[in-house]
C-alpha cells in the first residue's frame, strides 16, 4: 500500500472512497448495495454512486420500483450539466469546459433517499467510449465525487459499468478503495486481474478482490490457482458464497437484512470491516 498524497481530493478531511468494478454480472451491484447498507447501519454517512448508464443500484438499494424508475440521472438533467462544466450533455469534442465544477451541491439537489439512511446519487451515462474523451458527463462525474468533501465518518461508494474499458481515471480519480468483484470462472478472474492492473496504475492504494458466488471451497482453490505469482495485485481477498437468498430478493437486497442472517451478508460484514480498516491504514500511509 503506497502513501498516495494526490488520492485524497484536496479539501478532504477524511472519509473514504470505494469503487467497485469487475466483469459484468459478477454482482457489483448487489455487493454495492450491500455494503452501503452495512456501512451506513454502522454508523457512516455514505453516498452510494450509481456510474452505470444501466442505473440498477437503486432497485438494489430496495427502493421502491416507482421511485427507482422516476429518477432522473444527474447527465440527463442538461441544464445542471452545462451551469457546472459549461457544456451540454452529448455536445462532444472540442468545447470549452469548466474544469473543476463547484458540485458539492449535487448530492443536496439530485441526490435521492434510499433505505437505512443511504443518499443515492444516479450519474446516469457518463462515460463515453471514445478513449480520453474529455466530454461534459466524463468530466461530470470526476468532478462530482471529487467535488464532495468528506469529513470522517462520510464514504463514497460507487457502482461502475462491467468491464475493464470504462475504468478509466475520471473513475479512478480520488478513489482510496477499489474492490474488484469476480465469480469463480476463468473469465472473471482474468478480467479482476486488468482491472487490479489499471486501478494499481491509476494509484489506487488499496484493492481488494472479492470472489463471489463461491459455492465450494474447490472453486476458491481454482482461483487461487489462476492468481498465482500475481496476488500481490491485491491487499486482501474475500470470498462471498452463493446464496439463494440473494436471488430470492433479486433485485432488491433488503430481504437480506430481515430474519435469519444470510450467509451472503455475513461474509460481506467482513468485507465491510476489511474496508473500514483499510481506510485507517491508508490514511496514516497518507500523512
Ligand atoms: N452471492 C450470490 N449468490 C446468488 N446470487 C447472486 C450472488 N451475488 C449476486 N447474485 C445475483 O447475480 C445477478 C447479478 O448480480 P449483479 O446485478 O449485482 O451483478 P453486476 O456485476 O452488477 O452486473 P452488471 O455487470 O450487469 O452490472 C443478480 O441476479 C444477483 O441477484
Ligand atoms: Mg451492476
Amino acid at each position: 500500500m503506497g502513501g498516495h498524497d494526490e488520492v485524497r481530493p484536496a479539501g478532504d478531511a477524511g472519509g473514504f472512497r470505494v469503487v467497485v468494478a469487475g466483469k459484468g454480472g459478477v454482482g457489483k451491484t448487489t455487493l454495492t448495495a450491500v455494503l452501503a447498507r452495512l456501512l451506513a447501519r454502522r454508523g457512516f454517512t455514505v453516498l452510494a454512486v450509481d456510474a452505470d448508464p444501466q442505473m440498477n443500484l437503486a432497485h438494489a438499494l430496495g427502493l421502491p420500483a416507482a421511485e427507482a424508475e422516476a429518477l432522473v440521472p444527474l447527465s440527463r438533467n442538461a441544464d445542471y450539466v452545462e451551469e457546472k462544466t459549461g457544456a451540454r450533455p452529448g455536445g462532444g469534442w472540442g468545447q470549452l469546459l469548466r474544469l473543476n465544477p463547484d458540485l458539492s451541491d449535487a448530492v443536496d439537489r439530485f441526490g435521492v433517499a434510499a433505505p437505512d439512511g443511504v443518499r443515492l446519487l444516479v450519474m446516469g451515462t457518463v462515460l463515453q467510449p471514445a478513449v480520453g474523451c474529455l466530454c461534459p458527463e466524463n468530466t461530470l462525474l470526476a468532478a462530482t465525487v471529487n467535488a464532495l468533501v468528506l469529513r470522517p465518518g462520510e464514504a463514497i461508494l460507487m457502482d461502475t459499468q462491467a468491464g475493464v474499458e470504462h475504468f478509466g481515471r475520471a473513475l479512478a480519480r480520488g478513489f482510496q478503495q477499489a474492490i474488484i468483484v469476480a465469480d469463480p470462472s476463468a473469465n472473471a478472474t482474468a478480467t479482476a486481474l486488468q482491472v487490479a492492473r489499471l486501478a494499481r496504475q491509476l494509484g489506487i492504494p488499496a484493492i481488494h478482490l472479492v470472489v463471489n458466488r463461491v459455492r465450494e471451497p474447490g472453486e476458491l482453490a481454482r482461483v487461487d490457482a489462476r492468481l498465482a505469482g500475481q496476488e500481490g495485485l491485491f491487499d486482501t481477498r474475500h470470498a462471498l458464497p452463493y446464496d439463494e437468498r440473494v436471488l430470492e430478493g433479486d433485485p432488491a437486497v433488503s430481504g437480506l437484512f430481515e430474519g435469519a442472517g444470510s450467509a451472503f451478508l455475513e461474509a460481506a460484514r467482513r468485507l465491510a470491516r476489511a474496508v473500514v480498516e483499510t481506510e485507517a491504514e491508508v490514511a496514516i500511509c497518507a500523512s
